[in-house]
Parts: C-alpha cells; sequence; structure tokens
C-alpha cells in the first residue's frame, strides 16, 4: 500500500466531531464493546448509529456490475471519507488489482490510512454537546481485505496529471462539499474508460463555505451526461450523521450509475 500526503490545504471543514460522526454512521458495526462495560456505556451509544448509506450505495454499485457484467480490474475513489464504501466493494469484487483514492482532508486522510493499516485502536463516539468518548475498534478484516490489492492513497485533491482510465470511478457526496463541482465532474468523467461505470452521488446542498466564487451548481445529476453515457440506475439513499447526542441531520442523497459508451455505440443511440 502506497500513502502520499500532498496536502497543506484546510482539514475541509472536517473536525474532531465530524469525524466521531462519520465513525458512527459509516463502521459502528466494527465498534467492540465487552459485555461486561455495556451497562457502563454512555446513552448516547445506541444501536441506531449507523446510517448504512454507504453500504447501500456499495450494494447499488454491486448490483448494476452484476447487471451490465463489468468485472472492474482498477477503482478510483475521489474523497471517500473514512472509506466503508470503498471497503464493501473490495470485499465483493474479486478481480480488483489496482485501486487509487483522493482524499484532501488531512484528518479523514490519516483515520483511513490506519484503518487501512490496522492500525485504530479506539474512536471518537459522540458523548453530548461538548464532549466525546472513545469505543474499540475492530479493523482486523479490513486489514485482511485491503492487503490482496494495490492501493494508491494521496492526501490531496485530484489534478489534471493524474487522470488516467479506471474502470469503475466513485465520487459520492462530494460535489456539494467542494470548491469546483463542474470541473470535477468533467475530471470523473475523463477518469472513466470505455466501457467503465461511473457512480457519482450529491445532496444538492452547495453549502457557500465550500463552493468558490463564480462557480455554478448542478441540479440534476441524471441532466449532466450526454449521449456517450448510458444510465445504469439512480437510487435516492439517507444519509443520517449525528453532530450531537441528541440530534441527527438527514440528507437524502442522490446516487447516479452511469455507463461511458463506445463512440460507436453512442452515436447509435443518438
Ligand atoms: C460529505 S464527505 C463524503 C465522504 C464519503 N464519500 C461519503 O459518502 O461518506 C465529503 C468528502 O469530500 C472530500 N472533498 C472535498 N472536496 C474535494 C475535492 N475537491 N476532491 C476530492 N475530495 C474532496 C472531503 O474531504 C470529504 O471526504
Amino acid at each position: 500500500m502506497r500513502s502520499t500526503s500532498l496536502s497543506n490545504a484546510n482539514d475541509y471543514c472536517v473536525s474532531d466531531r465530524t469525524l466521531a460522526a462519520y465513525f458512527e454512521t459509516d463502521w459502528s458495526d466494527f465498534f467492540q464493546h465487552k459485555p461486561e462495560s455495556l451497562a457502563e456505556r454512555p446513552r448516547s451509544l445506541t444501536s441506531s448509529m449507523s446510517s448504512n448509506s454507504s453500504v447501500k450505495a456499495a450494494n447499488a454499485i454491486l448490483s448494476a456490475i452484476e447487471d451490465y457484467q463489468v468485472r472492474p480490474k482498477s477503482l478510483l475513489e475521489i474523497g471517500p471519507g473514512l472509506g466503508r464504501t470503498l471497503y464493501e466493494l473490495c470485499v465483493n469484487l474479486q478481480d480488483i488489482e489496482k485501486v487509487k483514492v483522493f482524499e484532501p482532508s488531512p484528518i479523514f486522510f490519516d483515520h483511513l490510512l490506519r484503518i487501512l493499516h490496522g492500525n485504530v485502536k479506539n474512536v471518537p463516539v459522540i458523548k453530548n454537546a461538548q464532549e466525546l468518548f472513545y469505543v474499540p475498534f475492530n479493523c482486523r478484516k479490513i486489514v485482511n481485505i485491503f492487503s490482496a490489492s494495490s492501493i494508491d492513497l494521496v492526501n490531496s485533491e485530484m489534478k489534471r496529471a493524474d487522470l488516467a482510465a479506471y474502470d469503475l470511478v466513485l465520487c459520492l457526496n462530494v460535489l456539494d462539499q467542494c470548491g469546483s463541482p463542474m470541473q470535477l465532474l468533467k475530471d470523473l468523467k475523463n477518469s472513466v474508460r470505455t466501457g467503465g461505470l461511473l457512480c457519482v452521488s450529491c445532496t444538492y446542498q452547495w453549502p457557500s463555505k465550500h463552493l468558490n466564487v463564480g462557480e455554478s451548481t448542478i441540479e440534476d445529476l441524471c441532466q449532466c451526461f450526454g449521449s456517450s453515457w448510458e444510465i445504469v440506475d439512480e437510487v435516492e439513499l439517507d444519509y443520517s450523521l449525528r453532530l450531537n447526542h441528541r440530534c441527527r441531520y438527514v440528507f437524502d442523497s442522490h446516487l447516479v450509475i452511469v455507463k461511458k459508451l463506445s463512440i460507436q455505440n453512442a452515436t447509435s443511440a443518438q
């Protein structure tokens, strides 16, 4: 596994509390509790911390791969956060040989790297409005999965020079959290090989803290793909995130899976 830290950027608005919220929503089934300590656990540690959205996104992508009989060997993910969808795909896609990941947030990058190296012992969970607490985390299964494939993890945004043809490209809930969504979408399209799949999702929020001045936003992802793309599936997913012990935000994430057609197929589809 190779990792490159290039980022001197800000933290992409990820705080310790956001990190705890993402661990809860994405990885709580990997938290380990000893039965004798259950009685003492903080009340905020509930069984409904996970939104399962990342797993559901992975399942939709896996169904599309099966239906379209694609056998991806290479995978690119932009902005994986803590990498739960990536994990689910690598567990289920036996042919994957090469994985490249760009995660610009130093805090997500650092924890993703630790998860993949099996170097996470305790992870933060939200206790109340002010405090976090830590629960043991079992990453043994995760390490076994990732030791099999070659992963290149980069702590930066994708640069134009990094564009390459991948069989499967993922960018989930990133477009409306980045500075230049239209440019990122263009780069994503250019990263997919002919016959490959692009899986992109968005909650269409466009917070001004992320969006660069003068940048255009996207109203409907499905409208962004012309005749050289076939829409394979679109799915609405609940993405819930707890930023306080008794307050949960629920976002509707629109996942669109498209296949890049060969020029010949694209022409005959017109
Ligand atoms: C809302 S989180 C989504 C994380 C994960 N993909 C998921 O669906 O749970 C947004 C992610 O986008 C990343 N991000 C923001 N701008 C980016 C950019 N220009 N290129 C790549 N990733 C970016 C952030 O660091 C963060 O990991």
